[in-house]
């Protein structure tokens, strides 16, 4: 397949000079070549993923209401954000947290809800945790949502006890005392829980463990999680965050080690200038806005750091990266309480979405699973909620249109684009993929990351003949409007026709700061 590509970029290089030595301009500025007869790996449908922590209004407020709430719920899951979420085919979802996870002991919150003992949530805001929303209510909303569970267990403050006894409470269909004290609480058959966290971030919050102490660790606890009533746990290991390199080369480098776990996490953000001021979620310049581009783009050279040290090891891709925690943070909006870090969300937001969609769909061989943080209220949302109101943010749009990816199989594309640039500094103007699925469609995602200009891609398709394509975009006026509750449809998709489709060329007229999502069929 790369001959092919690299063949047909020759000819239309060499293209670029007539016989008599004038170079012409027959190659576009931004070209995405398209190599449709040569699918590659299956693009995993939980690179979709979403997180779901005790923080904020995350789960109270924003997923978890009570059944006695006036907010229209079913079983205490308000039914506004639960429709909203089954649009965007929420493949899997992660609980209780983050670094909540290493200070949750679940039997906490499990048995008739007035009797759950309420503990103090240390880790944001200091504020009380009634225990309502425990493991059942959890499974019942991943059910509700038609979605994998995916829960994340408590190394750093709990022990090989408890994390065994709650996976076998969760799945075991064996008389145990987990399995009475379960169906005690109504719960008679065992749950499907496919992916189980070893700990969260056991470098800091999670016990601020050395690389070699944790690996320790968690060939410990994983020695204990069991494989109950045909469930086959994926067990991620917690791995580090950025480009800590070491800490993955200690996880992978030794094969008892590697033998206890399928996936191993990395958590990376996108924070413009640091970890103390780092700027609002609405109120930014253009600097802001490359600044966070920029460091978006950052995640595809950290997978490929990762990888690479995961390919020596495993060069059979058996096991997976776990990109459970990504995505823009930014000072909360001012006047909430900072340990709840509730954030606006705006064209910028739905851009770095396109991104790093695009990136975990070119890295479909080794990236599994990745997790925008947070699904609501939090951070980069996909939901907003006040009282009874619900937004949908424009990342969610930019989830919704990126959901025809989920489960089809990469195409291998060559993108060449013009650089973005500000002051010194450059980058790619334009983010792509491109996917084909079990139907023969062929949908391409394409991110225009530059405010101020539309841009022109072409796209020679290779391979394959497609008559029909038709697309939606997302834009905005500005750079940073956003979809506030008094007006929650600034920011949304519309039906796109700033394309040609002609003789084996598509070419496609991106506006600035534009997400494009095409489907071409035969
Ligand atoms: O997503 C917010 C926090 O960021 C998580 O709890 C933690 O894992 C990370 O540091």
């Amino acid at each position: 397949m790369k001959k092919t590509l690299s063949a047909f970029l020759t000819v239309l290089f060499l293209a670029t000079f007539t016989a008599s030595g004038q170079k012409e301009n027959l190659v576009s500025v931004n070209q995405l070549v398209v190599v449709a007869n040569h699918p590659g790996p299956v693009i995993s449908k939980d690179i979709y993923g979403h997180f779901s922590e005790h923080l904020g209004s995350c789960i109270y407020g924003g997923i978890w209401v009570g059944a006695d709430s006036k907010i229209p719920n079913t079983y205490g899951i308000r039914n506004d954000v639960l429709f909203a979420l089954r649009e965007i085919k929420v493949p899997n979802l992660r609980w209780p947290g983050g670094c909540f996870a290493d200070t949750y002991h679940w039997k906490d919150g499990i048995g008739p809800q007035e009797k759950r003992a309420s503990i103090v949530n240390t880790n944001w805001g200091g504020v009380t945790e009634d225990n309502s929303f425990g493991t059942h209510e959890f499974m019942k909303l991943t059910e509700l949502l038609g979605c994998d569970a995916y829960i994340n267990g408590n190394v750093g403050s709990g022990s090989p006890r408890e994390m065994a006894e709650w996976v076998e409470y969760l799945t075991s269909d064996s008389e145990s005392p987990m399995t009475k004290l379960r169906k005690e609480n109504g719960r008679e058959q065992p749950w499907i829980v496919k992916y189980f966290a070893i700990g969260n971030e056991n470098w800091g919050c999670g016990g601020n463990m050395t690389d070699e102490f944790y690996a320790n660790t968690m060939r410990q606890f994983s020695t204990y999680l069991g494989n109950y009533a045909g469930n086959q746990l994926y067990r991620v290991a917690c791995g580090p965050s950025d480009f800590n390199f070491g800490w993955t080369e200690t996880l992978m480098k030794d094969g008892g080690t590697r033998d206890r776990f399928q996936g191993l996490s990395i958590h990376y953000y996108s924070i413009v200038d640091g970890w103390g001021y780092k700027g609002s979620a609405t109120k930014f310049d253009e600097r802001e806005w490359f600044e966070t581009m920029r460091m978006n783009l950052q995640m595809d050279k950290i997978i490929k750091g990762h990888s690479a040290i995961m390919d020596r090891y495993d060069p059979q891709k058996t096991k997976g990266l776990v990109v459970d925690e990504w995505g823009n943070w930014f000072n909360v909006e001012p006047g909430t309480n900072p340990g709840f870090l509730y954030q606006q969300n705006t064209m910028r937001d739905a851009i770095t979405a396109a991104i790093h969609l695009n990136i975990f769909n070119q890295h479909a061989d080794r990236v599994k699973v990745a997790n925008l943080a947070q699904i609501v209220n939090v951070l980069q949302s996909v939901i907003l909620t006040k009282d009874d109101k619900m937004v949908l943010t424009p990342t969610y749009h930019v989830f919704r249109m990126f959901r025809v990816h989920q489960e089809a199989r990469l195409l291998n594309i060559d993108l060449r684009c013009e650089d973005y640039t500000n002051g010194e500094k450059r980058i790619p103007s334009v983010s792509a993929s491109a996917s084909v699925d079990n139907e023969g469609k062929v949908h391409i995602s394409i991110a225009n990351l530059n405010p101020g200009k539309a841009v022109v891609v072409t796209c020679p398709l290779i391979g394959e003949t497609y008559k029909k394509a038709k697309g939606e975009v997302l834009t905005a006026p500005e750079m940073n409007s956003f979809n506030g509750f008094d007006k929650p449809e600034t920011v949304k998709p519309a039906a796109f026709s700033g394309f040609l489709l002609k003789d084996g060329l598509l070419t496609v007229t991106m506006p600035s700061k534009s997400v494009v999502v095409l489907e071409l069929t035969k």
